[in-house]
């Protein structure tokens, strides 16, 4: 068998699971649904759950994935030969082939912005004009659906270019400078007129908005931003160095991913209450409320305008694609180590059959929005279906095998790197992971089908 490729650093593995984990996810979704769900009452609900939930499952999944040494396809099958949870690991592939689908249509967008930004598109417009293009955009039979074909194109080649000099290279450039640019966008956001309405309804909890579907938009999205429950990360743990501190590194990715949706909540509200736009507007949301922001914080300026505008959605669409990376490379490894097949060809079977959804989901948007199961156009179905329900079950089940079926000595050996870390909190961990998670995450299911109520 060849070498199996691996991260070249410490430093560039973390920056490759945070890179998984930033994306739109917190930038485009996290404030939509805060917007949705009411504002600082379901943030709490959020990072209660990135606590309970998001960390120990993180650390499982990395567990999983460095002790197996397999993608996450193939991993459970590696850990438990013969039993059922291989099945596990075949869910999670198809869970993140789906989401890949949908989220390249938003991460398209990005690129839409990108290119009106460096073409001044946004100059002497107003918050109606902004409104107008997005939906015009959005819906057009085809030009959405170019910018899906190059971002889905983009992910491959990276991709093709394997673990190391692809993956990881970009990671390491491209986070560090997002990162400025958000506490820069913050800080002009939090400066323009009406901007404190909108912090207060982030830091203004009313929990009377609290409601069963609170709880499962939360749990969701803490799932979603963490890029967990769909074996990413434990593809990812499986290219991790023997000497790389699972915990430490869960601690970091959760810490630098709730930080930057805290963040981009900060610039998204103020800015939206600043020109009368809705908070709940929807997956809208940061396309119409942004190129605001840029026009308005620095009026005086266009020339910053202009220069803030082009890097902001081209950074995004580079965490953007950073995440697309880590879930097409789900695919492209079970594949490749499955059927013995080159990575080259696993990626062209992936990245074509998601254009083909993608395309679907898309027009779903526009000229196919008459289609609907359960009152859900085809992207919001599996926004809906992946985020809402197949990646908490995913978690769940990650967290049973960990918790009840991978001997204790395993999980012991990863997290305390063969016994060379002290580690204080496995007990805790192990209750979390036994009793907590699984039966949280259960609640949270039988109260939304009304079987109990919380
Ligand atoms: N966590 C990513 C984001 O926030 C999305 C993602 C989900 C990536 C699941 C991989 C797996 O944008």
């Amino acid at each position: 068998m060849s070498v199996r490729s691996g991260f070249g650093s410490k430093i560039g593995a973390v920056l490759a699971a945070a890179g998984s984990a930033v994306g739109l996810g917190n930038i485009w979704r996290f404030p939509y649904e805060v917007g949705n769900y009411g504002g600082a009452a379901f943030i709490l609900v959020y990072l209660l759950f990135i606590f309970l939930l998001g960390l120990p499952i993180m650390i499982a999944e990395f567990t999983i994935g460095r002790h197996s040494r397999a993608s996450t396809g193939e991993a459970f099958q590696r850990l438990a030969p013969n039993t059922g949870w291989k099945w596990l690991g075949y869910s999670t592939v198809w869970v993140g082939f789906i989401i890949l689908s949908y989220y390249s249509v938003v991460a398209g967008w990005t690129l839409k912005y990108t290119l009106k930004a460096g073409l001044n598109g946004f100059a002497n417009q107003n918050p109606a004009d902004f409104v107008a293009a997005f939906s015009s955009f959005s819906q057009h039979p085809y030009h959405p659906l170019l910018f899906l074909i190059l971002f889905l194109v983009l992910t491959h080649v990276v991709i093709v270019k394997g673990v190391k000099d692809g993956i990881e290279r970009y990671s390491k450039i491209m986070m560090p400078v997002l990162f400025i640019l958000i506490l820069v966008l913050a800080a002009c956001s939090i400066t323009l007129p009406n901007a404190m309405e909108g912090i207060e309804f982030l830091m203004r909890p009313d929990f009377s908005k609290v409601t069963g579907k609170v709880f499962l938009g939360a749990m969701g999205q803490a799932f979603f931003s963490l890029s967990l429950g769909m074996g990413c990360l434990t593809t990812y743990g499986s290219y991790f160095r023997k000497d790389t501190n699972l915990p430490r590194t869960a601690l970091s990715v959760a810490g630098v991913d709730t930080f930057v949706a805290i963040m981009s909540s900060l610039i998204i509200f103020p800015a939206a209450f600043s020109i009368g736009i809705s908070p709940d507007a929807g997956p809208s949301l940061i396309f119409i409320t942004l190129p605001n922001v840029f026009q308005q914080a620095f009026s005086g300026m266009p020339i910053l305008a202009y220069l803030f505008s082009v890097s902001f959605y081209f950074l995004l669409a580079v965490a953007a694609l950073t995440s697309t990376i880590s879930m097409h490379e789900v695919s492209t490894a079970f594949l490749h180590e499955r059927f013995k097949i080159t990575r080259q060809r696993a990626a062209i079977y992936v990245t074509s059959s998601c254009i083909f959804l993608g395309i679907f989901c898309s027009l779903s948007l526009g000229v196919l929005s008459h289609i609907t199961l359960f009152d859900l156009g085809i992207f919001d179905l599996f926004d809906f279906l992946t985020a809402k329900i197949m990646l908490p079950l995913g978690g769940m089940f990650t967290s049973i095998f960990v918790g009840w079926r991978l001997e204790r000595s395993i999980s012991y050996v990863e997290i305390s790197n063969n016994n060379t870390l002290k580690v204080y909190f496995f007990g805790a961990y192990i209750v979390l992971l036994k009793y907590i998670a699984p039966l949280a995450i259960g609640a949270i299911f039988l109260s939304e089908l009304g079987i109990i109520r919380l």
